[in-house]
């Protein structure tokens, strides 16, 4: 008997856990069902993308399975497999990092439901397994970070700057990307010195550890922080004025993002330069995955446009971000 309740117990967890993360189901009058596979909360980029996501299936009247993978890649695959069993229209999703989906989205093909990848690329080594990136250049990011840093330090007429780099998440698409544009536009440039790049996993307390250790082991000599999101920039900020630095002066910050908050540190003069990535992407998904479900072609790439916002332009005009 008691063995007996203590299975029913079990399978009640089961069902219960299977449910976990799950946040929506689609209305009964959908024109579509998409399933869509989110990496996890870890930035307000996240949280913004997210709603937007959860307001444009609204607007368009698609239905959304939404799971929330709590940055874990085998909660993302779980969740792609659960669309392919409810036979889902489209399925999107957000991949963590890059490697490691061939075999989930060969069961999607065989199953002949399309594949939208949403903000992050993936690296396989067949094609064809999605239909389409609809996301940032995080390589043009990059650039534009470089960019600005070339710009200041001509303008402040340094001869020689010592760089720390908090990255994203290792092997993740932005990561990789923004890296490679920031690195490609400051080689050849002698000033430019990169003392290290340490993984931050594009969280804040992260964020605050990198900057911990940097201090730690390169004290005052550090004159810029190039970090790879908003969150790990604010986490690092205190550590800096902790170690009676003063950030902005002291050192040039630079952030990717551009959410409000960073927003604010920017007009506080604690934040140099933000380079824009924005969540938004909610509409251009609705769009294709309509698209798709009535047989249309789709664009392969689809690139937002991004802003730099920084200390060279009238900070008091950059409108309310609504992220
Ligand atoms: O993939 C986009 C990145 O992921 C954003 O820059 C970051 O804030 C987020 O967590």
């Amino acid at each position: 008997m008691r063995k007996r309740l203590l299975c029913a117990l079990c399978v009640l967890l089961l069902v219960m856990l299977s449910g976990c993360g799950r946040e929506k189901e689609e209305p009964a009058d959908s024109k579509l069902v998409l399933g869509f596979s989110q990496i996890g909360s870890e930035s307000a980029w996240r949280i913004g993308n997210t709603k937007d996501i959860e307001e444009q299936a609204g607007a368009y009247g698609i239905g959304l399975m939404l799971e929330n993978a709590n940055q874990k890649k085998e909660n993302q695959i779980a969740a792609i497999r659960r669309f392919i069993a409810y036979k889902v229209d489209v399925i999107a999703f957000s991949p963590v990092v890059e490697d490691g989906w061939e075999n989930v989205l060969k069961e999607a093909r065989d199953a002949g439901i399309p594949v939208i990848l949403v903000d992050r690329d993936i690296s396989t080594k067949e094609e064809g397994l999605t239909t389409c990136l609809i996301g940032a250049d995080f390589y043009k990011e990059g650039v534009m970070a470089a960019e600005y840093l070339i710009r200041k330090v001509d303008k402040l007429g340094l001869t020689r700057v010592n760089i720390v780099e908090i990255t994203g998440t290792k092997d993740s698409t932005p990561m990789l990307q923004r890296q490679a544009g920031f690195m490609a536009t400051i080689a050849g440039d002698e000033r430019m010195n990169v003392l290290e790049s340490v993984d931050g996993d594009f969280l804040k307390s992260r964020g605050e550890e990198c900057m911990r250790y940097f201090l730690d082991k390169y004290g005052d000599t550090i004159d810029v922080v190039f970090s790879h999101n908003d969150e790990m920039t604010i986490g690092a900020l205190p550590e800096i004025e902790k170690a009676g630095l003063a950030p902005g002066k002291d050192l040039i910050i630079i952030s990717i993002d551009g959410g409000q908050e960073a927003i604010n540190v920017l007009k506080e003069g604690k934040i140099n330069c933000v380079v824009e990535c924005t969540p938004k992407l909610g509409k251009a998904l609705m769009e294709t995955a309509l698209r798709l479900k009535n047989g249309e072609g789709v664009e392969t790439v689809i690139h937002p446009e991004e802003q730099v916002f920084s200390d060279e332009m009238d900070v008091s005009t950059i409108a309310p971000r609504g992220y």
